[in-house]
């Protein structure tokens, strides 16, 4: 990036942006990273404007950029300073493009410091939301938004030096450029974060610089996204063979489907029954894929192998690789049974990835190793093939829709590729597994059964802690187990909030616990949201 920057503008060609967005359907808009943690959001929430995106890394090269034929550009925001020496940086041909640009955040400052503006860390960092008075109504990037508004912050620079040709179209309290435009080059920027939730009027600032500003239509729908998926694993494939990891989730069900819809019968699906699924999941599971789906499924009863693997382990990230590491062992001997298998697909989603690992940056800390990311062994015999990697829950499900998923699959609630063990604080044995399944079979059952519950939690099940407390039964004195029942409302998993059941449905459940569970007696219900719990207790 550095001997890039040292180019000089008036030096470079233009890219033409109208042969480049005759040539390519669907119109894509180009999204640099920069590391944000919300870079992934911001296409989201592109793909949710039907407008077709891919993330790319900040360093891609302009060669390597304009094979996309990018329509538009977005920067994305990041955790480090412009003004720090080794700051990413911003290839000036970007600029010379012709093509409209945002920049968010770190985004907005490197436009900023690229077009000779003046940057200065500010006394205070602002962190969290905002008031943004917006100072030049008629601009597109604010069209239809109201003079004052809520938007999300994060920053510890700000612009103090308007760059060449540039108006301050709004500010906030303590940012007196929250937002800039240059309205003959389409360049705009803006400090806080549309993409976030809280940016009340976010989506539509980033629709007017789709729309309004780079001139894109709503031509984007996820039946492209699956066509195109479809074509890739197709041509990454050939005609090596495929073995696919089902596991009762809506995700694998998805990612399984979109590869038969690929390949057809160069796939075999693999259903482990570990021994800690849900009560009737090995059959429901196996009577939907090959009866419904009529997809190609070896079902493989593991349950020893996994109790040996977990006896006596009670660290929760050491189960988590224990597992990850055992089904991979069953997969690849598998695999040895079938012929010139070179692929194994998982169906990891984005918040799998961003939380078990940093996503390419130096923002983020890993919170736990999902296993079908972070739980993987160094070195496996396959590639592997995720297509749902970029993607939300709610859109995995979707995809699903528009695969022709019936809904008693699509609306299956998710459930975590290492099973009860998760839900199994402590030893997992045998004994407590079958009391695990057996409380979440009656959290699940009654939550199911209840009448108009609305919203429908997102994700409900029980978990079994091995604190110990006193109790009483008939007249004598109990010393049993305590299972906490946890309920959530959420739109991805990446937050959630406590579900508000109510209070004669947790009283149903509660007694039919302590009555139909041999050593239980007592149930907590968990009240935390995340953050700062996350869904899961393990
Ligand atoms: P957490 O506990 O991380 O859960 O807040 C967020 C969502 O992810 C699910 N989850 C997993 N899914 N493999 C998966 O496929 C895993 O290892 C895993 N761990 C958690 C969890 O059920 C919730 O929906």
């Amino acid at each position: 990036m550095e001997t890039t920057d040292l180019l000089s503008i008036s030096d470079l060609p233009a890219y033409d942006t109208k042969t480049a967005a005759a040539a390519s359907r669907p119109k894509t808009v180009v999204i640099l990273d920069y590391g944000s943690q919300y870079s992934q959001l911001i296409a989201r929430r592109v793909r949710e404007a039907h407008v077709y995106s891919i993330v790319q890394p900040y360093d891609t090269t302009w060669p390597e950029i304009v094979k996309h034929q990018p329509v538009a550009i977005i920067l994305t925001g990041g955790p480090e300073s412009t003004l720090a020496p080794d700051a990413p940086g911003l290839d000036p041909r970007i600029l010379a493009s012709g093509l409209p640009i945002l920049g968010i955040c770190y985004g907005m400052q490197l436009l900023a410091r690229n077009m000779n503006g003046l940057l200065a860390p500010i006394d205070h960092r602002e962190f969290g939301p905002a008031n943004l008075t917006i100072d030049h109504q008629q601009s597109h990037l604010f069209f239809g938004v109201p003079t004052t508004s809520r938007v999300w912050m994060s920053h510890g620079d700000s612009v103090i030096l308007m760059p060449q040709n540039f108006t301050a179209l709004a500010h906030t309290d303590r940012c007196a450029v929250a937002a800039i435009g240059d309205t003959q080059k389409k360049i705009y920027g803006v400090q806080f974060h549309p993409e976030v939730f809280h940016t009340e009027y976010g989506n539509r600032i980033l629709r007017n610089f789709l729309y309004l500003i780079a001139g894109l239509s709503e031509d984007w729908t996820m039946d492209d996204f699956v066509a195109n998926a479809i074509d890739d694993i197709r041509q990454k494939v050939g005609n090596a063979n495929v073995i696919c990891a089902l596991s009762g989730g809506v995700d694998s069900a998805v990612a399984a489907t979109l590869v038969a819809q690929a390949i057809g019968k160069q796939l075999a699906c693999i259903f482990v029954d570990t021994g800690l699924m849900r009560k009737n999941e090995a059959e429901d599971v196996l009577a939907a894929f090959r009866d419904i789906l009529h997809l190609n499924v070896i079902a493989i009863d593991a349950q020893e192998r996994f109790f040996d693997r977990l006896a006596g382990i009670e660290d929760p990230e050491e189960k988590r690789i224990r597992i990850g590491h055992e089904f991979i062992a069953i997969f690849e001997e598998e695999a040895a049974k079938l012929k010139n298998v070179k692929f194994l697909v998982q169906g990891t989603l984005y918040p799998d990835v961003i939380e078990s690992k940093t996503p390419g940056s130096k923002a983020g800390h890993k919170i736990k190793s999902h296993h079908n990311v972070g739980g993987l062994p160094k070195r496996m015999n396959f590639s592997l093939i995720e297509p749902l990697r970029s993607l939300f829950k709610d859109e995995v499900r979707e995809a699903g829709r528009v695969l022709g998923l019936p809904q008693a699959i699509v609306g299956r609630q998710p459930f975590p590729g290492p099973g009860l063990a998760v839900r199994i604080l402590g030893e997992v044995t045998k004994e407590r597994a079958e009391t695990a399944r057996h409380a979440d079979w009656i959290v699940t059952s009654e939550i199911e059964a209840y009448p108009g519950l609305l919203p429908m939690p997102w994700q409900y099940f029980a978990v079994l802690t091995p604190l110990r407390s006193v109790g009483v039964m008939g007249d004598g004195r109990t010393y049993g187990n305590l299972i906490a029942v946890r309920a959530i409302t959420s739109e991805d998993g990446m937050t959630a909030d406590w579900a508000r059941l109510p209070y004669d449905l947790l009283e149903k459940i509660s007694s039919r616990i302590v009555n139909e569970i041999p050593n239980i007696n007592r149930v907590a219900f968990d009240i935390t949201s995340k953050p700062p719990a996350t869904v899961e207790w393990e």
